[in-house]
């Protein structure tokens, strides 16, 4: 059924990027279903910037090259899917642990359209314990401030970064003020990013549902 909505959300996103000639690829299972999706339209787009070496992978396997974001510059679309979503569009990213380079493609793109199922929308971020991409000498002054702020961060076992780096996940932060913990996680040394995307939050979220996709934007 899940896969089914994945699929679903992946297809409304169709639409918006049919005007366009590059895209910004985001990474993981709903993804995956987009990336699908553009097989048998590959010819119309020159290429994409992928924000993972798994989605590297799957678009070169369907024949989209892949471009480097510092030739392109700023892109006109971006479609991710999301670990959480709140009404803000607000999101928690990096369950793939690609968070770093989707953070980079979202903050060079135009419009960020995350796709998801129903089962991401909540009324407060923070149930999925929350990635944070770290430097590996600095897992343990980092866990030591993370712990400070009130969550749990636990080190992601056996997972390497496509940056070379660790990841921890923090558990049982109760995220009020997205844009505040954001920036405060983001300023303690040794951390590369925070998986928190309020900063730059979505612009369209598709949200699948059995009954529909409903189209969620602040600006309507
Ligand atoms: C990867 C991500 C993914 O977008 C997020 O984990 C959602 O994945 P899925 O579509 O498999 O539920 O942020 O780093």
């Amino acid at each position: 059924m899940q896969e089914h909505l994945k699929r679903q959300a992946a297809e409304a996103s169709i639409e918006y990027i049919q005007h366009y000639k590059i895209l910004g690829v985001g990474t993981g299972s709903t993804v995956n279903h987009f990336i699908d999706l553009l097989e048998p339209i590959k010819d119309q787009f020159e290429g994409a910037v992928s924000s993972s070496e798994a989605s590297t992978e799957k678009l070169l396997a369907i024949g989209i090259p892949i471009l480097d974001l510092n030739s392109v510059g700023m892109l006109d679309v971006y479609v991710d899917g999301a670990d959480e979503i709140n009404s803000n569009l607000e999101l928690i990213k990096g369950g793939g642990g690609a968070l770093t380079r989707e953070k980079i493609i979202a903050a060079s793109s135009k419009v960020f359209i995350c796709i998801a199922d129903q089962s991401k929308l909540v009324s407060c971020l923070g149930k999925f314990p929350l990635p944070v991409e770290v430097i590996p000498m600095a897992q343990h002054y980092v866990t030591e401030k993370l712990t400070k702020l009130g969550g749990r961060p636990a080190y992601r076992e056996g997972f390497i970064t496509d940056n070379g780096n660790i990841i921890l996940d923090i558990h049982e932060l109760e995220i009020n003020e997205p844009l505040k913990i954001e920036h405060s996680i983001n300023n303690i040394t040794g951390v590369v990013t925070v998986g928190l995307f309020a900063e730059r939050s979505a612009d369209v979220v598709l949200l699948a549902s059995p009954e529909g996709t409903k189209t969620l934007s602040l600006g309507t």
